[in-house]
């Protein structure tokens, strides 16, 4: 897998200004009775920043800087070979309005608006560890909401066993498309219980503010106790299925990439430990934990012996 792994020195000052004038715009804004984001001509809510959920908390390092988190991503439709800075190649991709396509088994197959769903599922915000297969490791406040709470109110079908995600493919938009011959659009899969899993979440926000677009705007899942590639981006298809369903980078490397392809400290990449992951930025080392962290919520998912 071509996954870039930034070296600390890499971080150029410069990045850390806009966040800093965010915040001053934000208190101004409260200053002046408005939270953030809140429309100064309608009285509709504001989806950001969203109440915090603790329940899952587990212990971890701090926060990473948002324009840690924001500069340094894996979104192969932008950056193909992992050379580039995704965050300079999104201007393009259009992100509004989106639809979701929901097939396969469930009860009506039908294309659903994101905006409308919004307003039927509440918001929450989640800080959760954040776990690439290549070792680098963050924590990330995200925003949004149970993938549960989606699949509640789509109603698959008792023969759904897996969910299938597919990512938008906009190769006009996303200049990764046609540079590298892998089998676009990207797509992954969960097993329904690990997608029913309360820790499973479809995000559509971080850093109490809408998802930048190199981290998978307007909405993506996490899964915080897999490695980051089962977590997909800008997520345009949903399909229940009876069978497990292929996944890209299973596709690209069946040896390398597992469906399960849990967080798992003694199980090696066949070409590097996994014992140790190193934080973004400061790449300071620390131990790697069983599913990530997450060992008291989803080991019994599990029998040890998926991969
Ligand atoms: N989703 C899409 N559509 N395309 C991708 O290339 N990369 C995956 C995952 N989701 C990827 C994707 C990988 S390998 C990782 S590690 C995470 O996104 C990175 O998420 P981040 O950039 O928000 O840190």
């Amino acid at each position: 897998m071509l996954i870039r792994v930034p070296e600390g020195w890499e971080i150029p000052e410069r990045e850390a200004t806009p966040e800093a004038a965010f915040w001053n715009r934000r208190q101004v804004l409260k200053a002046a009775g408005l939270a953030a984001g809140a429309s100064l001509f309608g009285d509709s809510k504001p989806l950001y920043p969203a109440p915090q959920n603790n329940e899952f908390s587990v212990p971890s390092a701090a926060v990473t800087p948002d324009w840690a988190a924001g500069g340094y991503n894996n979104y192969y439709e932008f950056d193909p070979y992992g050379k580039e800075t995704v965050k300079d190649l999104v201007d393009k991709f259009v992100i509004s309005p989106w639809k979701i396509q929901v097939s396969g088994l469930v009860k009506e197959p039908q294309t659903y608006d994101l905006d409308d769903l919004l307003k039927k599922i509440p918001l929450q915000e989640r800080v959760y560890r954040f776990r690439c297969v290549e070792r680098w490791a963050m924590v990330v406040p995200w925003t949004g909401f149970p993938l549960a709470s989606l699949i509640k109110l789509l109603e698959p079908k008792p023969s759904a066993k897996f969910i299938r995600f597919v990512t938008v493919s906009r190769p006009k938009e996303m200049p990764g498309m046609a540079k590298a011959p892998y089998p676009w659009p990207y797509f992954e899969g969960l097993r329904m219980d690990e997608a029913m899993h309360p820790l499973t979440m479809m995000v559509t926000g971080s850093y109490g503010k809408p998802l930048p677009k190199q981290n998978g705007a307007p909405v993506r899942v996490i899964v915080p106790w897999k490695y980051g590639y089962k977590s997909p981006k800008s997520i345009a298809k949903i399909e229940f299925t009876s069978g497990e369903p292929p996944t890209f980078w299973n596709r690209l490397q069946e040896r390398e990439y597992g469906f399960y392809s849990n967080v798992e400290p003694k199980k090696p990449h066949p070409r590097w430990s996994q014992a140790y992951e190193q934080l973004i930025p400061t790449m300071e080392r620390r131990p790697t934990l069983q599913y990530n962290g997450y060992e008291k919520f989803v080991a019994g998912l599990y029998n040890g012996k998926e991969f």
